[in-house]
């Protein structure tokens, strides 16, 4: 009889809520990132890097709240190389089941040069730091920033000061995506070889995605010995983005026979987080991305359906259902009843209290008289638009009326409500929704700058609802607002006033911003 020997896990290890936070205008509020931790608890994911407790109350305020949630997840917080970062960290975290402290220090030349700092006396500092972390938490991240441009002898050294202060993860930052999969392979096998204590810790790598290499480069990694991939949903993240959580795991699932290695993700349920992240952040998911883009399951060629119609497995690796993609797209209708919406939505993945059933419930039998089938996609985005107003808002959109064409002018008749009062207006612009938000700015002044518009059909036909996000900044905060509608016009204008909400909330908050970082990554 063959015994079958356990795989070798690999802990995932999600950032989303930090790095992919980080990213300019993908700010969250506190409750959206409250939702998004819960989803990643409850698909397995093994930390949660919850934020930057430093960097704000808001950040301080969200990851103390996930910690005191969290149920399986390890919660992490970031922290600069210095003992103030890492005590407030420490104190939002300390409420979780299982905290753990991420420090870190950029250690290549140009990293170095910042704070000034020569070798003797940054890894002076690595090793105070990690040791204060380590009196604080049992579980302590280090991360070498940069690692992939540091000398390999000065990484070796550093690796070697932070494990002997007590680090139980080193994480291997590619910081800018500069690494090619061979090279990360190989750096991890050097450190693994050199570095005195290496088999004691976990080994990490952190990959970002600006050559395009971020997950080959994880996978690389994972298979010269690292047990830890850091990546976020979507691959969210500063500039190109960060490893994708939903490729490196459905990588390792699908190419078992090459990659043996386990996680504890429930992949079912990547499609849910996936479109959830999508809305939150406002950063709508290229069609033709790997797993979760719209068209990854697609076939459009004749020869690809008929060979998918007679042996599923001639065109397709893995399964619809795998992540959570229900395999059938049964339209809803204006005569589909409560029930019938409560257990579609249960099956796309939301759980809805009843009242707010309630609310969705009236918005689909509007949308179900103005089109004649209700998609997935389509109520997926009217979950989400129910979510982006609310009845304490400071601005409401109360009625709109446009007038475009091929003569001009293009006009947008607008009333307002704004902080309870009803206020009405006449604007032009150079089309419909230059003039809605030309009307806007007359009721509403402000001094936000427009830094993205962007609209997407939900579903095919000139029927189809519009998804829009806006992302608006003002002195230095940055947010966005979305919003769903069978008129784009609408949509746009409800999407433009959701942001200003977002802004003005901020405003009003006594404490510093939740998504403005006061700190850099200057140590
Ligand atoms: O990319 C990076 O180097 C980071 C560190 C803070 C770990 O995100
Ligand atoms: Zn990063």
């Amino acid at each position: 009889m063959t015994q079958k020997t356990a795989q070798p896990r690999v802990l995932i290890f999600d950032t989303t809520l930090r790095d992919g936070e980080q990213s300019p205008g993908a700010t969250m509020t506190h409750d959206e990132k409250l939702e998004i931790a819960g989803l990643l608890d409850e698909m397995g994911v093994d930390i949660i890097e919850a934020g930057f407790p430093i960097a704000s109350e808001g950040d301080f305020a969200a990851v103390s709240e996930i910690a005191k949630r969290s149920r399986n997840s390890t919660i992490c917080g970031l922290a600069r190389a210095n003992f103030k970062d890492i005590d407030r960290c420490w104190e939002a975290v300390k409420h979780a089941r299982s905290p753990r402290i991420h420090t870190f220090i950029g250690t290549s030349p140009l990293h170095r040069a910042i704070p000034n700092l020569d070798m003797d006396q940054m890894a002076e500092r690595i090793h105070d730091t990690v040791t204060h972390a380590r009196n604080l938490c049992d579980n302590v991240q280090w991360s070498p920033m940069d690692a992939t441009r540091t000398e390999h002898d000065y990484l070796c050294r550093t690796v070697e000061i932070a494990i002997k202060a007590g680090a139980t993860t080193i994480n291997i930052p590619d910081t800018v995506g500069y690494t090619y999969p061979f090279e990360s392979a190989k750096l991890i096998a050097m450190l693994l070889e050199r570095v005195p204590g290496a088999d004691k810790v976990i080994f990490a790598t952190h990959c970002h995605n600006d050559l395009g290499m971020a997950t080959a480069n994880a996978l690389a990694a994972v298979e010269a010995g690292a047990r830890q991939i850091e990546c976020t949903i979507n691959g969210l993240g500063e500039r190109a983005g960060n490893t994708a959580l939903e490729e490196v795991v459905m990588a390792m699932r699908v190419r078992n026979d090459i990659l043996p290695y386990q996680t504890g993700i429930d992949t079912s349920k990547i499609m849910n987080l996936s479109r959830r992240v999508s809305s939150v952040s406002g950063f709508a998911v290229q069609f033709n991305k790997a797993i979760v883009g719209k068209n990854a399951f697609l076939h459009e060629s004749g020869i690809h359906q008929d060979g998918v119609l007679k042996n599923v497995q001639t065109f397709e690796i893995m399964r619809p259902e795998d992540i959570g993609l229900t395999a059938t797209n049964i339209a809803m209708g204006k005569h589909s009843g409560r029930a019938a919406l409560r257990s579609k939505l249960k099956e796309l993945g939301f759980e809805l209290a009843d009242n707010q059933l309630n609310d969705v419930f009236v918005r689909f039998k509007a949308l179900a008289d103005r089109k004649k089938e209700v998609y997935d996609e389509d109520l997926i985005a009217l979950v989400a638009d129910e979510a982006t107003s609310d009845d304490n808002d400071h601005l409401q959109v109360k009625r709109l009326r446009v007038v475009c064409g091929t003569e001009g002018p293009r006009e947008a008749e607008l009333t307002l409500g704004i902080g309870g009062v009803d206020f009405s207006t006449d604007a032009t612009g150079d089309g419909p929704v230059d003039a809605a938000f030309n009307a806007v700015n007359m009721l509403y002044a402000h001094h936000a700058t427009l830094q993205l518009y962007q609209v997407h059909a939900v579903t095919e036909g000139t029927d189809a609802q519009a998804t829009v996000s806006v992302r608006l900044e003002e002195d230095g905060r940055i947010a966005t607002g979305t919003s769903a509608d069978t008129d784009t016009v609408v949509a746009s204008v409800k999407a433009y006033v959701h942001a200003l909400n977002r802004l003005i909330q901020r405003r009003m908050k006594s404490a510093p911003d939740s998504d403005v970082k006061t700190v850099s990554y200057k140590q």
